[in-house]
């Protein structure tokens, strides 16, 4: 098994780049599809704090979906595990990210907190226990990844408020069951700020590695319990790629959370996190290249969790 080494993630790098002409740019939001469409870059940060990295791993994205992630570890800090699980559930979906079908079917009760409607709900409830949701995430992501100029992209966040159709018509629909509580539009913000977040993969995997380290950030502080941790890395491995969750655990074997921007944060307990990022995306909404890139790593160091 080779050791881990930036000359090896190069070597990934290269062999993954011809996929990055392949994907297909997220356009729904017309501002992220403004970014280089071949940039491809990762980093890993290991447990014991070594960071390795290689290709566009300094040039910052937008997080999207990956910010699910951060506002759900927020929220197991302010709420009891009864309070979130009542109005979110923890199944995979087996639907697109924005889909509205289910929710009808289900009484306004999102099926996890990584499709758009859970992280909408999640938000809901921040907004109920923060007094300043969108500063108090910025200080949360600022300390994850000891960086200090972290800050929401508001050209992003606007072209989402802009294009919000689907995501407005997703948190009225709870609001009809009772499964919203607070004011549509300042809540959507909330959640259009948080996708918006700009980072690099260096931060990334940074910032993500209290997933790898029982949930203990890279400065020591505690973020989560083991217990809160290893929940989030079982909910990752279920449906944090969406409808290519099967898929992705076929693949790669460790969990993950994707975003439209072509960011992805996968984790191997105990020993890593890593940040792989191209935009070009699979028709789920995936990175094309960075999935490639983290199954020929999963091949390599022999070192998923399945
Ligand atoms: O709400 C949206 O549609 C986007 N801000 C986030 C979607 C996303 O990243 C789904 N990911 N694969």
């Amino acid at each position: 098994m080779p050791e881990l080494s930036n000359a090896l993630l190069e070597t990934l790098l290269e062999q993954v780049r011809p996929l990055t002409a392949r994907g297909a740019v997220a356009s729904y939001i017309p501002a992220l599809a403004e970014v280089p469409a071949h940039a491809l870059g990762i980093a890993i940060v290991t447990s014991d704090g070594q960071l390795f990295q290689a290709g566009d791993a300094q040039t910052r994205f937008s997080v999207q979906s990956i910010s699910k992630v951060l506002s759900l570890s927020v929220a197991l800090t302010r709420y009891s595990d009864d309070e979130i699980w009542q109005r979110v559930g923890k199944e995979p979906s087996g639907q697109p990210f924005n889909s509205l079908v289910q929710l009808e079917l289900e009484h306004g009760k999102p099926r996890n907190p990584f499709i758009n409607a859970g992280a909408l709900v999640v938000c809901d409830m921040l907004e109920t226990r923060l007094t300043a949701p969108r500063q108090r995430m910025l200080e949360f992501i600022r300390q994850l990844s000891g960086t200090a100029d972290i800050n929401y992209d508001r050209h992003v966040a606007r072209s989402e408020y802009e294009h919000s159709a689907r995501n407005a018509a997703i948190a009225w629909l709870m609001k009809s069951f009772g499964n919203f509580h607070n004011d549509v539009s300042k809540v959507m913000q909330t959640y259009f700020h948080y996708c918006a977040l700009s980072m690099n993969c260096v931060e990334l995997a940074r910032s993500f590695v209290y997933l790898a380290n029982q949930g203990k950030a890279v400065d020591g502080t505690t973020i989560l319990t083991p217990r809160q941790a290893r929940q989030i890395n079982a909910l990752m491995i279920t449906s944090g790629m969406y409808d290519g969750a099967g898929e992705f655990a076929w693949r790669v074997g460790m969990p993950a959370k994707s975003g439209v921007g072509g960011g992805i944060i996968a984790v191997i307990p105990n020993k890593m996190s890593i940040a792989v990022w191209s935009p070009g995306l699979d028709a789920i909404g995936n990175s094309l290249a960075g999935t490639a890139v983290l199954e020929l790593l999963s091949e390599q160091l022999g070192s998923s969790v399945l």
